[in-house]
């Protein structure tokens, strides 16, 4: 079994991004310059907004955070997406999910300008990458073709079972998995939490990519010897070894498939750095202003 180390990809894409910074900047270009919303106060959604700003300072982008309490309107915050639409000193914009129940996330979504959709979440920028055309990717399953490239992983005519259908995760990943090229060219299963007959499924699969938010949820009798295993899934159990009296584990059970698979992904330092990865891509594409993404 070999580990796909999100510590040591993140580490040799975010040394490309920053030089690619430098370059830029060194020809005229701007500095990236990301904007961060977050609404309300959901510990998880602090700690990746956190950790997305703390990038931007270390691969030299400019980044601005907009805190705002739970209770705003939808309409307030749609005009907040509208005023860093219009302005020219940004060039990325994310809106940290879940979003408050009183909030629509598909309007808030629909109101970034798509060139500068670094989440990659617009219709626009979505249609984009399932007709296969140049657009922003969406981090998590960018970061996961990032990590395959990486590593060398031929899924030319794999059997790839995707667990869990989110409009983030598991449905562009399926798109992404089947497209014409490598990685890519498997031959895509998509399941979800109404699949009756899950176990027999991932059994047939040489890669699974677990992303339904159930901890543990893959367990050894479900995977085949030597498939890939990568792992999407960050929740938090409680450990009362452990002085927080939690600890984060992914979507699969650990300890009983990496004995049995070839490759398999941490929880964490994992896929989650590498979602940062393509985030970090996208804004820097965005500032580059690659005329096809925009509109
Ligand atoms: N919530 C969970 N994952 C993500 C992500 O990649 N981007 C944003 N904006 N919110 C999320």
């Amino acid at each position: 079994m070999q580990l796909l180390d999100g510590v040591l990809v993140s580490a040799h894409i975010k040394e490309q991004i920053k030089q690619e910074v430098k370059d830029w900047q060194a020809g005229g270009g701007k500095q990236p310059h990301l904007a961060a919303i977050l609404v309300g106060n959901n510990p998880a959604s602090e700690a990746y907004v956190g950790s997305k700003v703390k990038h931007c300072e270390e691969l030299g982008f400019g980044s601005t955070l907009l805190r705002f309490e739970k209770d705003i309107t939808e309409a307030f915050l749609i005009s907040e997406v509208e005023r860093l639409n219009n302005d020219d000193t940004i060039d990325g914009i994310l809106v940290q999910l879940p979003l408050p129940d009183h909030i629509s996330g598909d309007s808030v979504i629909n109101a970034i300008s798509p060139g500068k959709d670094v989440d990659g979440f617009h219709p626009i920028s979505l249609g984009k990458m399932l007709l296969g055309q140049p657009t922003f990717l969406p981090a998590t399953p960018y970061g996961i073709m990032l990590m395959l490239e990486y590593y060398k992983i031929n899924t030319t005519g794999m059997h790839c079972v995707i667990i869990g259908r989110s409009n983030i995760v598991g449905t562009p990943m399926t798109i992404l998995m089947s497209r014409a090229s490598n990685p890519g060219n498997a031959t895509v299963t998509m399941c979800h939490s109404k699949t009756k007959n899950l176990k027999e499924i991932t059994l047939t699969a040489d890669i699974i990519i677990a992303a339904i938010g159930r901890p543990k949820y893959v367990t050894a009798d479900m995977v085949k010897p030597g498939a890939i295993i990568i792992d999407v899934g960050i929740n938090r159990i409680d450990d009362a070894t452990k002085k927080s009296g939690s600890r984060l584990v992914g979507d699969v059970d650990f300890d009983s498939v990496a004995p049995l698979c070839s490759y398999i992904t941490p929880v964490p330092k994992g896929v989650g750095l590498m979602t940062i990865c393509g985030l970090m891509k996208n804004t820097l594409l965005a500032a580059k202003k690659a005329k096809e993404l925009i509109g």
